[in-house]
């Protein structure tokens, strides 16, 4: 997330949904972005604006007209400018009924006719109200608009209808909040990325493969998205739910991740191989369970698999190549070794050792060198954060 210090106006309008507000607003605020919140008088039944004023240090705009001297005589202009992005949510059928058809009998549809910045709109409404076509067309309306209209989930609703018209959690939202403000600095590039564990098998029930979880591979692809880029991940499996809008391979052997990087290499403008295939595989699959016996040991032969990275390091002409050393001891020197080995532009070095680093914690401590031998040493942080420190990376070798 890349949040602070953007400026959010919050809209609020009349539905229940307007109880998760409060979460979109907790989750701007901790992010570092600056928040003022606009409510209908309808949306005031429901959340109190003291809840608001509280969470955001800001006034809550409401009334067109306020009585308060100290807020502008012309809020809805003074909003609009002050905006780095307008989000409405819930957005109710009323109010986007109003906004499609120029109506503005409050602050927030007012503000709505003067806007100048991006606009989300996140709606919450009964399915049957969704469906009519007179919702359809408005949304349809504020789409060819260039707004963003945001879709909703399927559930038990409040009404005790069952369906389409449940508004998305506060991290949904505040992430597409987050997909809009990002700067597309990686725009135009196709990125392959691959991510998680492969699994070798030995037989219908038993497999091989390593503790992988995919996290900085998968942070990695979201964070290139955002920032522009047409990101294909290549998946082992893992237990990550995919963001939206990226084409996803999902493969198992190591063999099926070499095929697959293997048919895009020659399109890709980078590669990043953040996953952790297995380097051996059982010499001989048994097509049925291998009966245990009475042995007393049991020996298995292993056949190597192809080393990916270094195939395409072989290969690449113009592309950047960006590798991983999972390392438990001499990282700097088995990683040295690596990035010459597979003809890499930058090996991300980590010790699983270390603290709070390693497959399957939300951080990580890594060393980042790159061809000329120059060593980054970067501090513990999200892997969120490392996507973004290894992205610019890039970006650098790319310009
Ligand atoms: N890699 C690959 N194909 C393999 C094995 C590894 O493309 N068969 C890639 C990984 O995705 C990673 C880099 O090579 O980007 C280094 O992986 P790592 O497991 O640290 O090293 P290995 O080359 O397998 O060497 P070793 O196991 O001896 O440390």
């Amino acid at each position: 997330m890349d949040l602070k210090d953007k400026k959010i106006v919050l809209g609020i309008s009349g539905g229940i949904s307007a109880y998760k507000s409060p979460g979109i607003c907790s989750l701007l605020r901790k992010q570092g972005a600056k928040v003022k919140v606009v409510m209908t008088q309808a949306a005031t039944e429901f959340v109190s604006p003291l809840t608001f004023r509280t969470m955001t240090d800001n006034l809550v705009y409401s009334e067109m007209f306020e009585k308060n001297p100290s807020q502008a005589l012309v809020e809805h202009i003074e909003l609009t400018k002050w905006a780095d992005i307008i989000v409405i949510a819930p957005a109710t059928a009323n109010t986007i009924a109003k906004i499609a058809n120029g109506i503005a009998d409050n602050l927030l549809t007012s503000m709505m006719l003067a806007y100048r910045s991006p606009v989300i709109i996140v709606p919450a409404m009964n399915t049957y109200m969704l469906n009519n076509p007179a919702t359809r067309q408005n949304l349809k309306t504020l789409r060819d608009r260039g707004m963003l209209v945001l879709g909703t989930h399927t559930d038990l609703l409040a009404c005790k209808d069952v369906g389409d018209g449940k508004m998305l959690e506060p991290e949904e939202i505040v992430d597409e909040i987050d997909t809009v403000l990002r700067k597309k600095d990686l725009a135009g590039k196709n990125f392959l990325i691959t991510a998680g564990p492969t699994i070798e098998a030995i037989d219908p029930v038993r497999y091989l493969s390593n503790h992988s979880s995919g996290k900085m591979g998968y942070e990695l692809a979201r964070e290139a998205m955002k920032r522009g880029a047409k990101v294909k991940l290549i998946s082992g499996p893992t237990n990550l739910q995919a963001p939206k809008g990226l084409d996803l391979i999902q493969v198992q052997s190591t063999e099926d991740m070499y095929q697959a990087v293997e048919k895009y290499f020659d399109q890709t403008h980078v590669l990043i191989k953040a996953a952790a295939p297995a380097d051996f595989r059982p010499a001989k699959q048994a097509m049925e369970k291998i009966k245990k016996k009475d042995q007393d040991q049991m020996v298995l032969e292993l056949s190597p698999n192809k080393d990916i990275l270094k195939t395409m390091g072989q290969r690449k002409k113009d592309q950047v190549l960006v590798g991983f050393a999972a390392e438990s001891e001499n990282e700097l020197e088995n990683g040295l070794e690596k990035i010459t080995k597979k003809n890499l532009d930058l090996i991300v070095i980590n010790n699983i050792k270390a603290k709070d680093a390693g497959f399957k914690t939300d951080t990580n401590k890594v060393l980042i060198v790159d061809k000329d031998k120059q060593v980054q040493d970067l501090d513990l942080m999200t892997k969120t954060d490392l996507a973004n420190v290894i992205l610019d990376r890039v970006l650098q070798i790319l310009k």
